[in-house]
């Protein structure tokens, strides 16, 4: 089994690791350094009354979970289980990122004022900025969205065609100052975002950057076990001609979505793509953007009734991200020229892509939970798999426990173990409640017959085995993942 071996960059000036352009990650690394984790030295403050603020499932379960604490209205604490599957999330995006070829980096949560009065968008915000003043009566903000910034960056070191095409992306937290922030991390004021941005010499040069998106996009949601459907979008107020926004299909979705049943069916899978193949990568939007598919802002229901009626659907979505070309938008009026191969100085295109990776987590839980809990997706899950030991302070119970936990981290796997001196019942309650994939259950019929049991969160079926062959399985499940 070979790792995602990182090459280095052809760019001498950016010392970046990216990921082979294709295949897919190829599992747990096993150089990965585990620390044990047991239960009884863990903080998982799981609740056992649904908190009446939480109007929507995931919100319930992230609470109940202890998943997250809220600070204030719409801000909220990632208590350690959630922050495990904030982390895995990011660690996805980041991944498929670099597979495409984008260059991560970190910009500040604070700007400076002075650059949305150069881009116009100051004033244009509104409520939704978060508007500060420093000590020395300077106006600041915390950042909504950073195409400013980004754009201030580039204009200061790229001068020459011959540095573009660049995309560049951050994972950082965003505030917006939401009128109604509800659902927990669903709709927040603060919120962690993945937000890219690619600069090129021409629109087919930027567009090919959109169509590389997308397809990074497919892969990321379908990598955490997601179907996020592109739909034709408005620009909103970052603008632009083209716009797709992905959305989750799930009842409790803020947006309206009209579509063809057809596109329910793609899937992009494991086939192979090259990022810098610019027909392979267009081939990919026209099959995922060409059946009808459209958030209510951009409904046109004259071309929906075209679409045979037993394919037309309208539903409920989670909008998890967006990408957008808006050309010269921020370019021209803040001055990001290059200079082209015949020596004149263009502005050049942009584009900017966003990714609501805390969002990400709640809409995971809408789309995979039951009423006993969340289910998490082998690609995110916080822990590959329970430990509950069902005779706590027997030798052998606790001997087994602990081989399983050694052979699990031996393999680069992130076992939980319930040691706590519980009732069965009670360990079974919290593993479903959280939502681990996979548990393993130790008790003494069982090893005097030299099996445990291995139980998947999905279909709630039980197999039993040897210790050895529930890790191999286990090695086996996570493969690829
Ligand atoms: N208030 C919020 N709380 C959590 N996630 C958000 C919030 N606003 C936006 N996001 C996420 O960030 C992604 C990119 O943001 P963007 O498209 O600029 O947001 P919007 O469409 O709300 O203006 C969205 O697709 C969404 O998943
Ligand atoms: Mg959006």
């Amino acid at each position: 089994m070979q790792g995602p071996s990182p090459v280095r960059s052809g760019r001498s000036d950016v010392p970046t690791l990216v990921w082979p352009k294709t295949g897919r990650y190829t599992g747990p690394n096993p150089k990965r350094e585990r620390v044990p984790m047991r239960l009884s030295r863990y903080f998982l403050p799981v609740l056992k009354e649904t908190p009446a603020e939480a109007q929507i499932v995931s919100h319930r379960y992230m609470l109940r979970a202890g998943m997250i604490k809220q600070a204030s209205a719409g801000i909220y604490s990632w208590l350690p289980l959630g922050f495990k599957v904030l982390k895995n999330i990011e660690r996805i995006v980041h991944e498929e990122q670099q597979r495409a070829g984008h260059i991560p980096m970190l910009m500040p949560t604070l700007q400076s004022a002075d650059l949305w009065r150069e881009s116009g968008r100051y004033d244009d915000y509104g409520q939704e900025m978060l508007r500060i003043k420093d000590r020395h009566d300077r106006d600041m903000l915390y950042g909504p969205t950073n195409e400013e910034l980004i754009t201030d960056i580039f204009r200061s070191y790229v001068k020459s065609y011959r540095d573009l095409p660049l995309t560049l992306y951050h994972i950082q937290w965003k505030f917006r100052d939401e009128i109604r922030p509800r659902f927990g991390i669903m709709r927040g004021r603060e919120f962690l975002m993945k937000d890219g941005y690619n600069f090129d010499l021409t629109k087919e040069d930027a567009l090919h950057a959109y169509n590389r998106h997308l397809v990074s996009y497919l892969r990321s949601y379908e990598r955490m076990g997601l179907q996020a459907i592109p739909m034709r979008a408005d620009g909103g107020p970052i603008g632009g001609d083209y716009t797709h926004e992905f959305l989750v299909l799930a009842e409790t979705g803020e947006s309206e979505v009209f579509y063809d049943s057809e596109i329910t069916d793609l899937t992009f899978g494991d086939r192979e793509i090259d990022y810098d193949n610019h027909a392979e990568c267009q081939a990919v939007l026209e099959e995922f953007t060409s059946r009808y598919a459209r958030t209510d802002e951009t409904h046109d229901a004259a071309i929906f009734n075209e679409i045979p009626e037993d394919r037309r659907r309208s539903a409920r979505g989670i909008e998890v991200g967006q990408i957008f070309y808006f050309g010269t938008k921020y370019s021209e009026p803040m001055g990001a020229t290059v200079q082209g191969p015949d020596g004149s100085q263009a502005p050049v295109h942009m584009g900017s892509h966003g990714i609501g990776v805390s969002r990400l987590l709640g809409a995971i839980i809408e789309a995979s939970h039951d009423d006993k809990g969340i289910i998490w997706p082998e690609g995110v899950t916080p822990f590959h798999a329970g430990i509950v030991n069902l005779r706590q302070g027997d030798a052998a119970c606790d001997a087994a426990c602990e081989g399983l936990e050694k052979a699990l981290i031996a393999k680069g796997l992130d076992p939980l173990y319930d040691d706590r001196d519980e009732r069965a019942g009670a360990k079974f309650a919290t593993m479903d409640l959280i939502g681990l994939p996979w548990r393993i259950t130790v008790g003494p019929r069982g090893l005097d017959k030299g099996v445990v049991e291995l139980t998947s969160r999905r279909t709630g079926k039980s197999e039993e085995m040897t210790a050895e062959a529930a890790v191999e399985r286990l090695v086996q499940i996570y493969e690829g993942v």
